[in-house]
Parts: structure tokens; C-alpha cells; sequence
């Protein structure tokens, strides 16, 4: 048995019980594997974010994150608004709590998860928001998780010009509860707003993606570093890779956000939500020029989260598979976080250290100063197109 071989099952049982918060230094001392990731051009200690989402509503959830180990954190997404309190994208507020975690089979006949929920934006106000923001910034601050807000701004008919109002506003007040440069912040392009008339004009959502990046920095009173998520159009694949050169004012794009299933009116995930992501940012010729990559969809391994680097990905978000029921996650105690993160990267078979150390061995990423880098792996995706 190689060395490593037997390292990995003796960490991955006894992380079964704690995951030690530090792992990243130990998978360098240990494996001499080096797992930075990168978001939105900052350096982080491994590429395993939390997407926008129901579990990025409150103080409570961000300190459990932070003593988990995540290495970011994007907050739910906010409604703009004018200093009013007008919102353009009103109907994107509505409240719904309840979450259905569930089966669902793909069209080629794989069973993943996916989370049933009717529910589309923050719903409380803009001050409570900015309270979480100023949580986000001391958590950043004091235990380096990166928090990242994520707004949803008025998006017009061709012809209409945008509320520059909500904008400014939106963005101003975040840039004050932020307080320091630059401001990093995610625009969510949502499966609802897919699903909705809205979006039913091509050239209108090419309009917004080379649009809206100029239109927040011209809002802000400080720097911005911009991600765009993606959406999933519903149009073919060679319309997201429209999307995705449109978007090139951005500095990051998160690719791409949930299916939008017309007949029951919900998002979904899950295989095929994967498939189709992958199917995409595989695309021969894609990559040079675009601002850096972000994966989220269906990642429930390490072996996943692989497939998006080895397509240019420098980070992955997860939403989905932090919310299993908790007998599908090998570790026994901890948080969900903590539990996924022990899957995602200590899997002996699945898990990213198992993963590049497999890569190594077949000649396909080699070690550089005696370590593997998993931003190699994207970086090699760039290099060869
Ligand atoms: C219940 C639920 C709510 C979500 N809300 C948001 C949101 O407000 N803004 C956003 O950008 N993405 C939102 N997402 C998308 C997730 O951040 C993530 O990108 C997506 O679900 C794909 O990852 P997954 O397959 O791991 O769930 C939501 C996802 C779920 C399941």
C-alpha cells in the first residue's frame, strides 16, 4: 500500500469524529499537497465555499461556518433598493420557509439530491441585511472567513434604462456597512429570473451581463470586486457560452446556478444540473480572457469538485450537499459543514486529497517545490484553452 494510502484511511476515520479546523495545513504536511483555492481574486486555503442561500441568513450560521473550516461564505441574496425603499424586483422578496431535501433522477437515469423550495430572496429589510453584512466583515476580519454579500439588482426590458437609484443606493449602503476596499460582491442571475418572462429575450440577458458590472462600479463609493452567477438559461449550451463572454467585465463568474423546472415552477439540481454545467465550461476554446471560474452544482465529492477545476474552476460553492440527512455523511459528529468538508476532502476513494494524489499517479498534475497544487488544475484548463 503506498504511504498515502494508508495515511488518508487513518485521517479520514478519525476525522470522522473532528474534523480538525486547520486541515489545510495538515493535508500540506502530510501529503505535501497545497489545496489554495481562489474567489473572486482572493486567496483562500482551499476552494470549498458556501453558495448564497437559506443557509446564509443569519450570525449564528456564519460562526458555525467559521469554526467549520469553510473557506467562504456568500450571503443570501438581497433586493435592491432605492432610498425609498422601492424595489423593481419586488416579487423576488417573498417569504417561504420550508425546504424539501430530495431525491431526483437526472435524465440519464443518475440519482442525486436536490432541494425543493418556492422561496426566491431575502425577505426581511435592507437594515437587517446590512446588520449580517457588518457580522460577515468581523467574522472576515478576525477569523479569515471570507464573507461575501450578493444583491439582486433591477434588470430592464430592452429599451428601459436601468434604476440607477437602486444601484446606487444598494450598493452605497453596502459599501458603508463593509466599510474598507475593495468591496467584494456577488450579482445572483437566478433560475427564477430564468424561468420568468423576463427572460424570455436573448438579447435582452446579453444586455444586462455586459451591462450590469459597469453599472454597479459606477454606483459604489469604493472599489468593487464583482462574481456574476449564472444562470441557467433556457435556451441551448451555446447560449451559456454567450452568457458567459458577455459577462467578461465581471471579475468572476459562478457557473451556473440551478435548472428551472417549468412544470412544477422550481428550481433543481442534482445530476442533471451537473451534467450540464460540466457539458458547458468543457467547451473546447472557452476559457482564455474570461474573468476567473467558480463551479457550483451538485458537488457531493471531492472527485466533483475535480471536474470543475479540470475546467477552469478556482473554487467551488455548495449548497445542497450541506443539507443531507445526516446518516449520508461517513462522519459521526460535527456540524454539516464540518461533516461535508470530511467527505469532500478525505474521502480515501472520492475525496480531493485521494483525488490529485490519483491525478499524480497517472502523470496528469505534477508536483511543483515538491508539492501538489490544486490550482493547478485550473491553471492547466486556462493554459490549454
Ligand atoms: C434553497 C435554495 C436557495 C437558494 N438561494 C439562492 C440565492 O438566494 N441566491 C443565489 O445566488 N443562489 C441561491 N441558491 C443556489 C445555490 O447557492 C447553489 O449555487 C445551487 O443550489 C447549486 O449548488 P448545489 O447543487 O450544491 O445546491 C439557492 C439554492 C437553494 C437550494
Amino acid at each position: 500500500m503506498a504511504p498515502h494510502t494508508a495515511a488518508l484511511e487513518r485521517d479520514f476515520q478519525r476525522f470522522q469524529r473532528e474534523l480538525p479546523r486547520d486541515f489545510p495545513d495538515h493535508v500540506r504536511l502530510t501529503y505535501r499537497i497545497d489545496l489554495t483555492g481562489r474567489y473572486l481574486g482572493e486567496r483562500v486555503p482551499h476552494p470549498i465555499g458556501k453558495g448564497s442561500g437559506q443557509l446564509s441568513l443569519n450570525a449564528g450560521q456564519l460562526e458555525d461556518d467559521a469554526a467549520a473550516g469553510l473557506a467562504f461564505v456568500v450571503l443570501k441574496t438581497v433586493i435592491a433598493q432605492d432610498e425609498t425603499g422601492a424595489q423593481s424586483m419586488a416579487a423576488w422578496a417573498i417569504h417561504e420557509t420550508k425546504m424539501q431535501v430530495e431525491r431526483r433522477r437526472s435524465a440519464t437515469g443518475r440519482t442525486g439530491w436536490t432541494v425543493t423550495w418556492k422561496g426566491r430572496g431575502w425577505d426581511r429589510s435592507l437594515e437587517e441585511y446590512l446588520a449580517l453584512v457588518r457580522a460577515g466583515r468581523d467574522l472576515t476580519r478576525a477569523e479569515g472567513l471570507l464573507v461575501v454579500p450578493s444583491v439582486k439588482y433591477h434588470l430592464p426590458r430592452l429599451g428601459e434604462p436601468f434604476r440607477e437609484s437602486e444601484y446606487r443606493h444598494t450598493t452605497g449602503r453596502l459599501a458603508e456597512a463593509w466599510r474598507d476596499a475593495p468591496l467584494l460582491l456577488e450579482k445572483d442571475f437566478s433560475p427564477t429570473l430564468a424561468g420568468d418572462r423576463l427572460a424570455e429575450d436573448r438579447a435582452q440577458i446579453v444586455h444586462w451581463l455586459r451591462e450590469v458590472p459597469e453599472r454597479i462600479r459606477a454606483a459604489a463609493p469604493l472599489p468593487v470586486r464583482l462574481a456574476l452567477k449564472l444562470m441557467n438559461a433556457r435556451f441551448d449550451d451555446d447560449f451559456q457560452l454567450e452568457m458567459m463572454q458577455a459577462a467578461r467585465g465581471a471579475d468572476a463568474l459562478v457557473c451556473f446556478n440551478r435548472l428551472f423546472d417549468e412544470q412544477r415552477g422550481v428550481a433543481y439540481g442534482g445530476w442533471d444540473l451537473s451534467d450540464r454545467n460540466l457539458r458547458v465550461l468543457g467547451t473546447p476554446g472557452l476559457r482564455p480572457g474570461l474573468p476567473g471560474l467558480v463551479g457550483t452544482g451538485n458537488i457531493c465529492s471531492g472527485r466533483m469538485i475535480m471536474d470543475y477545476a479540470r475546467r477552469g474552476c478556482e473554487s467551488i460553492q455548495l449548497h445542497t450537499f450541506l443539507q443531507l440527512p445526516l446518516s449520508e455523511y461517513p462522519a459521526t459528529h460535527g456540524s454539516r459543514a464540518q461533516r461535508a468538508l470530511h467527505a469532500l476532502v478525505f474521502h480515501p476513494q472520492d475525496g480531493l486529497v485521494a483525488v490529485l494524489l490519483e491525478l499524480e499517479a497517472l502523470g496528469r498534475l505534477e508536483r511543483r517545490g515538491g508539492e501538489l497544487h490544486f490550482l493547478d488544475l485550473a491553471a492547466d484548463a486556462h493554459r490549454s484553452g
